[in-house]
């Protein structure tokens, strides 16, 4: 299954990716750890999308696609995969379409605004897997390392109040109207991301029919 997670920064999208990668046995990939990754590294992708991201601003189309496409033409994606953060703009949208990429059902993750600003100034996240925290709902251990790989968990550098807010504007602009892209196309479900994330994880899978 081909499946793409949408919903505003700090819907739950990387939380249910973790979880359905376990029970759909396929890989997830996000465009936010990817680029995470490469910002730590100091590679070249990661100086360019460094300030763009630090701002709360989309990284320009053309590298984030660049970056799909070869990661999709992997053996690991064959028989399925998981996109948490991607396509993020119509023209996104448009270059997976274009590539041949069959996406099976785009699931969005409804979350106000309200409940975002909440959660995100909350959040921790490791720095080595990319797995998610929550100081209330999903505390981190006292340690601040990683069960999962041993790796620091830390505050995300846009996860500050600002930064927060103009990512909500570019999502609203940018990234909401690819609901209707997949509505057109019949493949859109919402499931309601505000009652707990096992309640989140199960209103997927029933939107999936598995
Ligand atoms: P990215 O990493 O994709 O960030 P995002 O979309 O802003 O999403 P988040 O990771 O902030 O949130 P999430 O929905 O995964 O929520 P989470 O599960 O962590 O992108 C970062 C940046 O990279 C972008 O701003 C952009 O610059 C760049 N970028 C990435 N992709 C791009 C693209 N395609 N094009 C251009 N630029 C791109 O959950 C949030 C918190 O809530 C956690 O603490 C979690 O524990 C908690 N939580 C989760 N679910 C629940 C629940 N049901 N109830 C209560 N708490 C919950």
């Amino acid at each position: 299954m081909n499946l793409v997670l949408l919903g505003a920064p700090g819907a739950g999208k990387g939380t249910q990716a973790e979880i359905l990668k376990e029970k759909l046995a396929i890989p997830t990939i996000s465009t936010g750890n990817i680029l995470r990754e490469a910002v730590k590294n100091e590679t070249k992708l990661g100086l360019e999308a460094k300030g763009y991201m630090d701002s709360g601003k989309l990284v320009p189309d053309a590298l984030v696609i660049s970056i799909i496409k070869e990661r999709l033409a992997k053996d690991d994606c064959k028989n399925g995969f998981i996109l948490d953060g991607f396509p993020r703009t119509i023209p996104q949208a448009e270059a997976l379409e274009e590539s041949g990429v069959v996406i099976d059902r785009a699931v969005e993750i409804a979350v106000s605004d309200e409940a975002i600003l909440a959660r995100l100034s909350g959040r921790r996240v490791c720095i080595k897997c990319g797995a998610p925290y929550h100081i209330v709902s999903c505390p981190p251990p006292a340690d601040n390392i990683c069960p999962k790989c041993g790796g620091e968990i830390i505050t995300r550098k846009d996860d500050l109040p600002e930064t927060i807010k103009s990512r909500l504007e570019v999502y609203h602009s940018q990234t909401e109207p690819i609901k209707g892209f997949y509505e057109e196309r019949g493949k859109l479900s919402v499931v309601p991301g505000e009652g707990g994330i096992e309640n989140t994880s199960r209103a997927i899978l029933e939107a999936l029919g598995v």
